[in-house]
């Protein structure tokens, strides 16, 4: 039983208002089942934004796979949209959306659990008619009002409205969580969540106060025990770090934030040297696969979230989902008693 039911929670039928969003290209087939499992909504990464689109879906089927083995419970998938110069929908997203249709057509059990489709990063309109069809749930992450407000008009079910702190792939005009929610909320009827900064039972009522529906998290799970697809050093180096050691860098569609590392400044070098695109995609995946697997986290790249610097625990998934939802059910309802009494006062 829950202690705090949203329109969230009734859409898609899950526990605690408390979503892992997706995390790319690292795995997180494991850390998605654990949240899931804890009675939040665990997300499936994409492996990656290059290479070949037909290889990389059958590794996200593989991970789908994976998730829906180690729990019964609902979770949801993520798909950037990426899109070349011309504007053309990138080959790889296409492939990975269609790979997520395919493996709910293809096994009952599975079309059962993955209930929920997140798009990001472009504009996903070429695709609704797909995933309306498909009876998915179709969430889309925007960093802007405006986008939240034309995606509501495309017919997206839950906007997630993720500020400019966020970890990975941030947004070119920088607008912040605080600032960004309350207006989305305003201006838009479906549910939304905040995204970019949520951490603790805390901050998860502070979006409910600003008209959210929940919260999606990337770097809080980085910090967990459940996060077993990751070389454990990541996690210890989001506890290690403190305020000041998040930083901009180049991402594939637009600015990324991760933590300082050697590795990060030569990509920044590389930049200001004129790699091209293909050189800098290239050599950002090997330092962010060199963080992933062998815990380098000096000549390797860790996107994360300037929350990290509020992170103190490696978390179990088990205990911090429903923990947030419990604190926050408490801490608002303290709030509302000590409103009346001053009222009354
Ligand atoms: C390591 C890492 C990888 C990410 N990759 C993706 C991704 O593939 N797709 C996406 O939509 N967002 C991605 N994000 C953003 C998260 O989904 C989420 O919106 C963000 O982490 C929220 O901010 P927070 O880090 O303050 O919780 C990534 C974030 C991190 C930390």
């Amino acid at each position: 039983m829950s202690a705090l039911s949203t329109r969230f929670t009734e859409l898609t039928g899950i526990e605690h208002p408390v979503v892992q969003d997706g995390m790319g290209p690292f795995k997180t087939a494991k850390l998605a089942a654990a949240v899931s499992e804890a009675g939040g909504l665990g997300t499936v990464s994409i492996p990656g934004m290059s290479g070949d689109p037909a290889a990389l879906a059958r590794v996200m089927r593989e991970h789908i796979e994976e998730t829906s083995s180690l729990t019964p419970k609902p979770f949801a998938v993520n798909v950037p949209v990426g899109r070349a110069e011309d504007g053309q929908i990138l080959p790889i997203s296409e492939a990975y959306i269609r790979a997520v249709i395919e493996a709910r057509r293809a096994d009952a059990g599975i079309e059962r659990q993955l209930t929920v489709l997140t798009t990001s990063a472009g504009f996903p309109g070429e695709f609704r008619p797909l995933i309306a069809d498909s009876g998915l749930i179709h969430i889309h992450k925007v960093g802007s009002t405006r986008q939240a407000i034309k995606a509501e008009h495309l017919g997206v079910d839950v906007v997630i409205a993720s500020g400019y702190e966020m970890g990975g792939h941030t947004h070119a005009v920088p607008m912040h969580t605080f600032v960004l929610v309350p207006n989305v909320t305003e201006a838009v009827s479906v549910p939304v969540l905040l995204s970019g900064g949520a951490r603790d039972g805390r901050t998860l009522a502070a979006a409910l106060c600003l008209g959210a529906a929940g919260v999606a998290m990337g770097t809080r799970f980085i910090a967990s025990e459940d996060n077993a697809d990751w070389h454990p050093a990541t996690a210890r180096r989001i506890v290690e770090a403190g305020e000041g050691d998040d930083t901009i860098f180049p991402g594939v569609y637009s600015p990324a934030r991760g933590l300082k590392s050697a590795g990060l400044a030569h990509l920044m070098d590389l930049t200001r040297q004129g790699a091209t695109a293909a050189e800098l995609l290239e050599y950002k995946d090997a330092a962010m696969i060199r963080a992933e697997e062998e815990g380098d986290l000096d000549s390797g790249i860790l996107p994360a979230g300037q929350v990290a610097c509020g992170i103190r625990d490696i978390a179990r998934v088990a205990q911090l989902v429903p923990t947030m939802a419990a604190e926050a059910a408490a801490l608002l309802s303290r709030l509302a008693s000590a409103g009346q009494a001053t009222t009354a006062g």
